[in-house]
């Protein structure tokens, strides 16, 4: 398998991350150690806690390594001529469900009736669904009232311009230089590979991907495409 150059500096990051589960897995076998040599019946509902909790942790360090390996391993682009409008609406359509649920409404417009685009398809639609997935996230945990993701799609100078925007809390100034940064994540379930992930595959297409946001406003992604390569 062919790594990365920069798998190097990615790989210190993943590692402090490792630390909390092994930590706790750590912690879980002392207890149960401990239970067991205590002489008397162990306690059979205390030491299925334990192990339950030991089972969990070490799926996450499974997913952990899996998200990791599909950050760093170098993907070969499937270049094949795109229909743009057609992944948004294709996205529109696999998540309206989920969107409906959270009280999102999703808004799309585009510049041209027709915008095509050689590039890696489910690449480029993967990294459309995280910035989605970041805004439903957003605004679902923002407690606001109007709750809509616009995504525009059209042609800016030489670029396929994709644009997603959302009325959430959007992003302080301290915290929008860390974003990109592997592992860095606000939320609970987070694992903060979203968006590193995305900004790789549009390097790959030679693109740019600017995240604008004001704190109470809301967040707009670009993501600029290169049309000839
Ligand atoms: N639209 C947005 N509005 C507010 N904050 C955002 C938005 N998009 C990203 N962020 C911030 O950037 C962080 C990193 O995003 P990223 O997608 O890389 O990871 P994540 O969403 O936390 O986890 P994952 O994508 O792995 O589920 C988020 O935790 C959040 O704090
Ligand atoms: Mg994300």
């Amino acid at each position: 398998m062919k790594l990365l150059a920069s798998a190097g500096t990615m790989a210190g990051a993943l590692i402090h991350e490792l630390k909390n589960p092994l930590g706790v897995i750590h912690l879980n076998l002392q207890l149960i150690s401990e239970q067991i040599n205590k002489g008397d019946v162990p306690d059979k509902s205390y030491l299925n806690k334990k192990i339950d909790v030991l089972i969990k942790q070490s799926d996450t360090l499974n997913r952990m390594m899996a998200d990791f390996l599909d950050l760093i391993k170098e993907k070969q682009l499937k270049l094949e001529k795109t229909d743009i409008i057609g992944i948004i609406s294709d996205i529109e359509n696999e998540y309206s469900a989920l969107l409906q649920n959270k009280g999102i409404s999703f808004i799309k417009y585009f510049d041209k009736k027709n915008i095509f685009l050689i590039c890696d398809r489910m690449l480029i639609k993967q990294a459309v669904v995280n910035i989605i997935n970041n805004a439903a996230e957003a605004l679902s945990a923002s407690g606001r009232q109007d709750k809509t993701i616009y995504v525009k799609a059209g042609h800016y100078r030489n670029f396929v311009r994709i644009e997603i925007t959302d009325s959430g809390p959007g992003i302080s100034s301290k915290m929008i230089g860390k974003i990109f940064n592997a592992y860095f994540t606000t939320k609970p379930s987070g694992t903060g590979l979203g968006l590193p992930l995305t900004k790789r595959i549009i390097d790959m297409h030679g693109g740019t991907i600017t995240v604008n946001s004001e704190l109470g406003a809301g967040t707009q992604v670009l993501i600029d495409l290169p049309r000839k390569r």
